[in-house]
């Protein structure tokens, strides 16, 4: 497949058609290099005064020598990929290309193309893809009406609208496939990682497309699919494991680690333990010292008895205001804990992990030597990506 970007920028326009589009005569000339630090939004309805329509309404009416290019409503934009982006893609493939697959916003890049190869003569598939939440796929299945539709949000920027622009001629459109912010985010990442390509989300969610439109395609098809821009405004998002963690786009892969592996990812080598005739204080001091908040607690053989932790020696301690350097810990050993064998799957331990918060990791001898803890499951799971 072959990443095809256009060439040439959109072109200013010569009439504002947008339908919130306000003229403001008292506009001066200045020099049009101003920045704007507004924050529209696409969760809200195009009229309200937030939305990236109002907001780009409101600076071109406030700012001399402004135009709005109005890539929703402007016949220079489809026009720019039938001169520019159709003619590069015959002419790169040498006339062999048979579908072309592409993100669809405005819609100017697939019908500016489409119109192109029809008019050509080209018999090529046209492959809209839209993002889940957009209403345009079931405007195309409805040939064109919006009667009863209703957008709703999702997070891959650039392609799917809440209403067609007339940019898009759907029309010319022959088949359109529908991805998920999952789908695009993930490919997105794989593009990167396994071919070089460094494309926003929305080169994604083409590529999640043209592998669903084209899932048994043979050699004699050559599917183009459009990457329409670079991932470096994407950082903070798509490439910031943690935003996509947020999102809940990022799964974890639990399988194929043991319960110790887990335990010791955080890297604590030598379990520290305590005995049962242990004092209080000489355990609150080795817990002290290796910064842990429980202990395991063995009997003379190092088997297992329980476990010891800092909530319970302070309880008790609060409950009972006089203390004997040498009382020992044995009435405060919790002995209800969860145990499990080293080698044991991390997954199995998991549910132990949440109904008991830890679990002790033993070896065939019933002696610990790990402890595995609400946090070390936390970690691992958030540092672990599904491919
Ligand atoms: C990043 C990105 N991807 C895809 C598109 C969709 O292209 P078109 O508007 O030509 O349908 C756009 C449109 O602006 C875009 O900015």
């Amino acid at each position: 497949m072959a990443a095809v970007r256009p060439l040439l920028p959109l072109t200013g326009v010569e009439r504002l058609q947008h339908p919130h589009y306000r003229p403001n005569s008292t506009s001066r000339r200045s020099s049009p290099s101003q920045v704007w630090h507004s924050l529209p939004s696409a969760a809200v309805a195009p009229e309200d005064p937030r939305s990236y329509y109002s907001v780009a309404d409101r600076i071109v009416a406030e700012t001399p020598n402004a135009i709005l290019a109005n890539q929703y409503h402007n016949p220079n934009n489809p026009e720019a990929h039938y001169q520019s982006t159709a003619p590069e893609i015959w002419e790169q493939t040498r006339g062999k290309v048979t579908d072309i697959v592409v993100g669809m916003g405005t819609g100017g890049t697939i019908s500016g193309i489409a119109r192109y190869m029809r008019e050509h003569g080209h018999d090529v598939r046209m492959i809209g893809v839209d993002p889940i939440g957009s209403l345009l796929y079931d405007a195309w299945k409805h040939e064109g009406s919006t009667d009863g539709l209703e957008a709703f949000t999702y997070k891959v920027e650039g392609i799917g609208e809440d209403f067609v622009p007339s940019t898009l001629d759907l029309q010319l459109v022959d088949d359109v496939v529908q991805v998920d912010d999952a789908e695009a985010f993930h490919w997105t990442r794989r593009l990167v990682r396994e071919e070089g390509i460094f494309g926003g989300g929305s080169s994604g969610a083409a590529l999640a497309g043209a592998l669903k439109a084209a899932p048994n395609f043979g050699p004699e098809r050559l599917v183009v699919v459009i990457f329409p821009d670079g991932g470096s405004r994407y950082l903070t998002k798509v490439f910031n494991d943690d935003w996509m963690r947020e999102h809940g786009f990022l799964g974890v892969d639990t399988s194929g680690l043991t319960a110790l592996q887990v335990a010791k990812s955080r890297g604590f080598p030598t379990l520290i333990t305590a005995q049962e005739y242990d004092s209080k204080v000489a355990v609150i001091t080795r817990m002290r010292q290796h910064a842990v908040s429980q202990l395991p607690v063995v009997d003379d053989s190092g088997s297992v008895l329980g476990i010891i932790s800092e909530v319970e020696l302070l309880e008790h301690m609060l409950a009972n205001g006089h203390h004997s350097v040498d009382e020992t810990i044995s009435e405060l050993i919790n002995r209800d804990v969860s145990v499990r064998p080293a080698e044991s799957p991390f997954e199995d331990a998991l549910a132990d992990i949440l109904a008991h918060k830890v679990v002790l990791l033993i070896d065939d001898l019933h002696h610990p030597i790990g402890i595995l803890t609400i946090i070390d499951a936390l970690e691992h799971m958030a540092s672990v990506e599904v491919q």
